[in-house]
């Protein structure tokens, strides 16, 4: 005679259930939680559009880095980081100015072009501006969170900075502007200040696809674009496939930490007693929001969204009002995941990523490294479940 089970092993299997439901764990890859079936649906179908690997009659160049969103954003899912090394090149003036050198086809040096492009001009890249006076690389980033970020109000991303370091704990932060004098959140620089504008502005730098936000293809090298090298009209994708996109990017969830037991556990709180969270701040809170997936939310964020003076070391390129040797601190969700660390790639192990962090960074790198070999391992392990 089969039995159904006995009421109390009911109620423990619901009450696991609903226990899990409320720390189920957030993968990589995945959407924000809360969201309805219909934005749920947009997120899938944005996803569809950022994998979508464009030719020249689709639209893509003609000069170009790669031909998908999902090429750079890739691994070990789509949104996740890339091998892809870009180059970048902007003109730093003695009297403080940054040249984003728009006029010779800068700040994002595309190193690929069309078939056609190649016909019509015999180069297979666009040329370096000749007034660059620094070249930078950038490794492809994982975008998890960012349409969090682009939710957390300037204000508070004002309050952070302490440019005159008034706290003296040896660390300010600044806020990059944008031309127009708003806050900078996107990039490596923070220059861009909001998540759909740098998607839309990726269509047309990264792959040479125009778009209604952005309708014009980039110049070659501050030149012309050669007649019939570029057939296919503007905008090359609509309106409804850049909003999927913008969609995909912005439901993009922060993945959960993994479980921090032992020394992960106790690694986060040298991360917090050694100062990496007076940048890497571990949490921040949306504001107001349309969509109520990400209207006051708190995240896992390991950002001020600051520029810093990371020293003479990391200097590369200026952009905006980050100065050569200012960048963003980087997000650190998703840092399980990477195989390459920093603005170009170069560290190779978080620990190294640490011991390469100069100026503002340099007291709480001194003191990771003063750490007793234990201890080192326990932050590592820590970073090692973000
Ligand atoms: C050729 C490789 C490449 C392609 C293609 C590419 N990206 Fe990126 N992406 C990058 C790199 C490199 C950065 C970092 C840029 C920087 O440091 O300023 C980046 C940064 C970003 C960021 C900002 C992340 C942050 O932390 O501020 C977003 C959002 C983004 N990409 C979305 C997209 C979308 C959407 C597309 C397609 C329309 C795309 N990317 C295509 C390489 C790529
Ligand atoms: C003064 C602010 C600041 C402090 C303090 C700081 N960081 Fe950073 N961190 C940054 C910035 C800015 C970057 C990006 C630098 C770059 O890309 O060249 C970064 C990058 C990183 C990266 C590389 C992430 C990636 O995906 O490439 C790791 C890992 C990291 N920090 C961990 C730490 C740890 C651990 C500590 C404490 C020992 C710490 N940071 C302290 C600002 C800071």
């Amino acid at each position: 005679m089969r039995r159904a089970p006995s009421t109390p092993a009911c109620l423990l299997l619901l009450l696991g259930l609903i226990a899990s439901g409320c720390t189920k764990p957030v993968h990589p890859g995945d959407p924000i939680s809360g969201l309805t079936r219909e934005q749920l649906d947009r997120f899938r179908r944005g996803r569809a559009v950022f994998d979508t690997v464009f030719t020249p009659e689709r639209g893509l160049g003609p000069l170009f880095n790669a031909a998908a969103c999902g090429e750079c954003h890739e691994n070990p899912v789509s949104g996740a980081f890339g091998d892809e090394i870009e180059v970048h090149a902007t003109a730093f003036h003695p009297d403080g100015n940054c040249d984003p050198l728009a006029a010779e086809g800068g700040p994002v040096i595309q190193q690929n072009a069309t078939p056609a492009l190649k016909a019509a001009l015999g180069i297979d890249k666009e040329p370096s501006p000749k007034d660059a006076t620094a070249l930078a690389h950038r490794s492809s980033p994982a975008i998890f969170g960012r349409g969090l970020l682009d939710a957390v109000p300037d204000s508070d991303i004002v309050s952070y900075a302490d440019p005159d370091d008034r706290n003296h704990d040896g660390i300010s932060g600044r806020v990059n502007r944008f031309v127009d004098g708003r806050v900078g959140r996107f990039g490596r620089k923070a220059f861009v200040p909001a998540l759909d504008e740098f998607n839309a502005g990726a269509f047309v730098i990264e792959m040479g696809v125009t778009n209604p936000a952005v309708p014009t293809e980039e110049s070659i090298g501050g030149d012309s674009i050669p007649q019939g090298v570029d057939p296919t009209p503007e905008p090359e994708i609509n309106q409804e496939a850049l909003d999927l996109t913008n969609d995909f990017v912005r439901f993009l969830a922060p993945p959960s930490p993994l479980r921090q037991n032992g020394a992960a556990g106790r690694g986060r709180r040298l991360f917090d007693r050694i100062g990496c969270a007076s940048c890497h701040f571990p949490t921040l809170r949306t504001g107001k929001n349309a969509v109520r997936a990400l209207d006051r939310k708190k995240f896992f964020a390991y950002t001020d969204l600051l520029l810093h003076d990371m020293g003479p070391d990391l200097a590369d390129i200026c952009l905006g009002l980050a100065t050569p040797s200012e960048f963003r601190t980087e997000p650190l969700v998703g840092v399980r995941l990477a195989k390459h660390f920093l603005h170009d790639g170069r560290a190779d192990s978080l620990e190294q990523a640490i011991e390469l962090h100069g100026g503002e960074g340099s007291g709480a790198r001194d003191r990771f490294k003063a750490l007793e070999p234990k201890d080192r391992k326990a932050l590592l392990a820590f970073l090692k479940t973000l």
